[in-house]
């Protein structure tokens, strides 16, 4: 019997950083206002030629020589992200040219928030079942150039950059991933989207003077079913795994609102402490968000040989999973 588990990380954050002062050159809007509100007190914004995928790479470097493999060891390539490239062929197509890997199937995810544990979900199936045997699983966005930048609802809310993390099949089933949990929601799809770009509203003149290119979001809507989904999908993958909140090491939450986040870790009893949180200096970056702050807390040595670590997002679509690791 095969299980996976992580062997290398790497994170890429853009250069140029925006503050909440910045926004209010640009809207309506105040650092008291966003931070009291989010928790949120800057973002990075990736440069006007930077693709999701060229952070991708810059990312899978680090992950690659942090987990000390070939790159031709990498079998399969999935990519978290709703700013894609392309419409296609896939972004994660573009890693494996970008990367110079030999032909492996690659494929996006478009869970958005959810994206990476989604793929984390996907390829611990992969690995489970000797399809795969070691997997670079991406979540990245540029999520700054599908804002509208004059929305202050949602322009102040985003930012950019993307994490990776390498699995691969281990024999031993008292490491790696030890549970997944997801689901997902349909009919509530229209609190959270992109109405413009697809069959549904192909690109027009009117579509671009519209805005209907950017994101949508119904904040106070989408604010009540993440507190609840977020508690959801954090509990029940802890109980799948046969442990509660007090087993946690450490809790990586997706980084929307430091409010989804405290009533997340209240209900399931992980103290503050053990919980990390870098919305302050990142924003949402919708699937960049766990895997950057997993990379970053292994880095921060907050995560030790051993460590029950558990992971929760919750996403557009709606979209959401906890995944429980065991490093
Ligand atoms: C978006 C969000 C931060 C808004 O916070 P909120 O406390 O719910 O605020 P409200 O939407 O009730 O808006 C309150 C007021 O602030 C105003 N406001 C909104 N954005 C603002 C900004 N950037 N600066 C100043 N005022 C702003 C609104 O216009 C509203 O004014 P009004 O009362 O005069 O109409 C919050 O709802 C949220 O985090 N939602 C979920 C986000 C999420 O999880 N997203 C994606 C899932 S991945």
């Amino acid at each position: 019997m095969k299980y996976a588990k992580i062997i290398g990380t790497g994170s890429y954050l853009p250069e140029r950083i925006m503050t909440n002062a910045d926004w209010e050159k640009i809207v309506e809007t105040s650092d008291e206002w966003i931070f009291s509100r989010t928790g949120i007190k800057e973002r990075h914004v990736a440069a006007e030629n930077q693709t999701t995928s060229d952070m991708i790479v810059e990312a899978s470097k680090k992950a690659i020589e942090d987990a000390n493999i070939d790159k031709d060891d990498i079998d399969l390539i999935i990519v978290g992200t709703i700013t894609p490239d392309n419409a296609y062929p896939s972004t994660a197509n573009w890693v494996q040219k970008k990367l110079g890997i030999k032909p492996i199937p690659s494929f996006d995810i478009g869970a958005a928030c959810s994206g990476f544990l989604y793929g984390l979900t996907v390829a611990n199936s992969m690995i489970k079942s000797g399809v795969a045997k070691t997997v670079l699983v991406a979540g990245a966005e540029t999520m700054t150039k599908a804002l509208n930048w004059k929305d202050r609802n949602t322009c102040v809310l985003f930012g950019d950059g993307a994490g990776v993390a390498i699995l691969t099949a281990t024999e031993n089933k008292n490491e790696g991933i030890l549970s997944t949990y997801w689901g997902a929601d349909g009919n509530l799809g229209n609190l959270l989207m992109q109405p413009a770009g697809g069959s549904a509203m192909p690109a027009s003149k009117e579509t671009v003077e519209k805005n209907l290119h950017t994101v949508h979001m119904s904040g106070n809507e989408v604010f009540k079913h993440a507190v609840l989904r977020m508690q959801e999908a954090a509990m029940k993958s802890l109980e799948l795994a046969g442990f509660s909140g007090e087993d946690v090491d450490l809790f990586i939450p997706h980084q929307a609102n430091l409010r989804i986040i405290n009533a997340t870790i209240k209900r399931a009893k992980i103290p503050l402490e053990k919980t990390f949180i870098n919305i302050e200096n990142t924003a949402n970056i919708s699937a960049g968000t766990i895997p950057i702050a997993l990379d970053q807390a292994r880095k921060q040595s907050r995560i030790k040989k051993g460590d029950i670590v558990l992971l929760a997002a919750f996403g557009a679509g709606f979209t959401w999973g906890g995944i429980t690791i065991k490093f």
